[in-house]
């Protein structure tokens, strides 16, 4: 294919790939399976690769976001961010009316949507493509968190249809659905991560995480509602918000024009409890007024506009009683206390149980069994205890006390100083710490284990078959196939993924060891400098400290962990089952310490190395690779298509900037 035509097809690649989005993420009706979707947007991803002259940062290729760390920069909004005055009874909504009825004679209509719970972001369009998308930041300035919005597939990146104005912004909430909320949070149990608190959070976590690809890989929503610019389409913001609807932009369907505050009010009693049913977080409604020139007119002060107000539910409470407290013990061994309570219907589902956090908390409810306690479900999914009611504490009501001995194991528990958890120290012996090992050793970024997870391994240790990593190497087929729900072929599946977990490199295999402390980063920097578990074995806390990265609180932990005869003797088993336990002989030959203390930055596009490969030789040759210049940054490798301001920044910090070749002949 000649040049024209190459670019002929990708624009076609890319305008059906953008059709198919649309008709799959805003209009939920696709009309080609996943397959042949993927096939597509192979094509168009290779004929990009192979010519990457035609690059366009909006086409559907990039919602797959990138590894790289980027900074964010910080944008000034072209109109301020406001915020809405809250309210929080009818009668305040119909002061809010009446305020409005006394500024005008005309008859003006409502429009009330639901108050969406996540994180609000304004996208700029240029003549129907995404050119920005700022968070809003302190209102005023927003971080650019446009690389990031771009994997976020219900933000369109060329606009449809006709009518946009050249320029204008659009405003939204991100949001991230209950579903994929929950299958975050599993992962990030197994991955031994903290949980997110709550979809807000997550949305905004996820939303300025530095990873676009991490982005790409949770689901994220958007809906929106607020046009801002010059020649709108209408002046009613509910026509605009149908026509933002037209351009591709996903809306609320729930949205609804009401003719006076009844309405409004008939409305929000209406979603008081509809609003559970939703697929993602609502904390409120919404009410505007329609017309632009009468919103126009109200203005806004400082902080809020007039002819807005939000109504926030409140968050659901109730009193029930509590039963007993148990006892939980994590994978780390921290013991939180979970309430038992009588059961009861708030916000959407039955609660039967509540988060007591931690000690403190419990001694300061004060709380007895058989107490009646109030409980509150707000943006939190799990539910908590806010208050006893000590008029109908019984004099002979229990108090509760916090455990003294692991519910588990029965080892004393102890707290750590300025930790408000109590541990269980039995980190080998206890039975949810020694499952939490092994989940952890068969994670996907550890062993990567097939076919095992959290249920499987409860089977196994239940039937005493498993006391630590090294025992999974131990199991035979008929073990594992006449377990529960599983069979021949799920036994065979396990066997062959250990087996081929043989394979996995040490840095790895160091990781997965669940050492404290001990992340993927700390496992890699640790495998490359040391080599061998023996030399990491026999390392001295001051050897430990003198590499770069490594501080006193992990090198303490590295040798706690190594000083334990119990650790030695696993380490041995593994050793003899033949796992990784030195870097690879590739890594070794290519090691060296020419870059010892460089910290270097990549940036542009390469032609001999692709950036993944340059990134590994920076650390194989004792440097490291980062990723925001800074005075402390020792080069920049520059390759073409460089961002200006990074060239810019360079240059102001006086920072020598490398070519691909100057770097090669560096290690070489
Ligand atoms: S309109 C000037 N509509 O609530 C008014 N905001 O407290 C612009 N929000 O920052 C906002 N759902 O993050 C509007 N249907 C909706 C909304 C909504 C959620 C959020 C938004 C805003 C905050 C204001």
């Amino acid at each position: 294919m000649d040049n024209e035509n190459i670019l002929k097809r990708i624009t076609e690649l890319r305008s059906i790939l953008e059709d198919h989005n649309h008709r799959y993420y805003i209009l939920s009706q696709p009309v080609i399976g996943d397959q042949e979707f993927d096939m597509l947007l192979k094509e168009l991803e290779t004929l990009e690769a192979e010519n990457p002259e035609f690059f366009d940062p909006n086409s559907p290729t990039q919602r797959v976001g990138s590894d790289l760390n980027k900074e964010f920069g910080q944008v000034r909004h072209q109109y301020p961010m406001l915020s809405l005055s809250n309210s929080y009874s009818e009668e305040e909504l119909r002061d809010f009316d009446q305020k409005i009825r006394k500024q005008t004679d005309q008859a003006f209509e409502y429009v009330c949507e639901l108050k969406y719970d996540g994180t609000s972001i304004s996208l700029r369009y240029k003549n129907g493509m995404l050119d920005k998308a700022i968070t809003r930041g302190d209102g005023t300035f927003g971080d650019d968190v446009t690389a990031n919005a771009r994997t976020i597939r219900t933000i369109p990146l060329k606009l449809k249809g006709t009518g946009y104005p050249p320029e204008f912004e659009i405003r939204g909430e991100i949001l991230l659905p209950f579903t994929e909320f929950e299958r975050i949070n599993e992962e990030r149990a197994e991955e031994g991560e903290q949980a997110f608190a709550n979809v807000r959070n997550a949305a905004s976590g996820t939303l300025k995480s530095q990873k676009s690809s991490v982005v790409a890989e949770r689901k994220l929503d958007a809906y929106f509602y607020y046009l801002l610019g010059e020649n709108l389409p209408s002046d009613g913001h509910f026509e605009n918000m149908l026509a933002a609807k037209e351009w591709g932009f996903k809306i609320s369907p729930d949205a609804t024009k009401c003719a006076n505050i009844d309405e409004v009010i008939a409305f929000i009693r209406k979603w008081n409890q509809k609003r559970f049913e939703l697929p993602v977080a609502t904390d409120g409604i919404v009410i505007k007024v329609n017309s632009l020139s009468l919103q126009q007119y109200l203005g806004s002060t400082a902080k809020s506009p007039r002819w807005a107000i939000a109504y926030k539910y409140k968050a659901e409470q109730l009193s029930t009683i509590l039963r007993s407290v148990s006892y939980q013990v994590g994978r780390t061994g921290a013991v939180t206390p979970v309430a038992n309570l009588d059961p009861v219907q708030l916000a959407g589902t039955t609660v039967k149980r509540a988060t007591l956090h931690n000690a403190d908390i419990i001694k300061n409810l004060d709380l007895h069994l058989g107490d009646t306690v109030f409980v509150e479900k707000g943006g939190e999914i799990i539910p908590k205890i806010i208050g006893v009611d000590q008029s109908l504490r019984h004099p002979m009501f229990p108090k509760v006390d916090f455990i003294k001995i692991c519910p588990e194991c029965k080892t004393d528990l102890i707290r750590k100083e300025g930790e408000a958890a109590f541990y269980c120290p039995n980190e080998d012996g206890c039975p949810p710490q020694i499952k939490g090992k092994i989940e952890h050793f068969i994670g996907r970024k550890a062993m990567n284990i097939d076919g095992l997870g959290a249920e499987t391994i409860d089977l196994l240790y239940n039937e005493g078959l498993i006391r630590n990593i090294a025992d999974l190497y131990d199991l035979q087929k008929e073990q594992i196939s006449k377990l529960e729900r599983l069979g021949d072929k799920s036994a065979e599946r396990i066997l062959k993924s250990l087996d081929e977990s043989h394979n996995v490199p040490f840095e790895k295999v160091l990781f997965a060891l669940g050492i404290r402390f001990v992340g993927e980063t700390v496992a890699k920097i640790l495998a490359h400098r040391l080599i061998t578990i023996e030399r990491l074995e026999n390392a001295s806390l001051e050897e430990l400290t003198a590499i770069d990265e490594i501080g006193g609180r992990i090198a303490e932990s590295v040798r706690l962990y190594f000083s334990n005869p119990q650790h030695i003797q696993l380490l041995e088993r593994l050793k003899e089952k033949g796992l990784q336990m030195k870097l690879d002989e590739a890594s070794i030959a290519n090691r060296s310490e020419k870059l010892n203390g460089l910290s270097i930055i990549i940036s542009g596009t390469f032609e001999k190395n692709s950036r993944d490969d340059l990134k590994k030789m920076i650390e194989q040759n004792g440097g490291k690779n980062v990723s925001s210049i800074s005075k402390n940054t020792n080069y920049l490798l520059a390759g073409s298509n460089i961002g200006p301001s990074k060239l810019e920044k360079a240059e102001k910090l006086n920072i020598p900037i490398i070519s691909e070749d100057d770097f090669l002949k560096m290690i070489d």
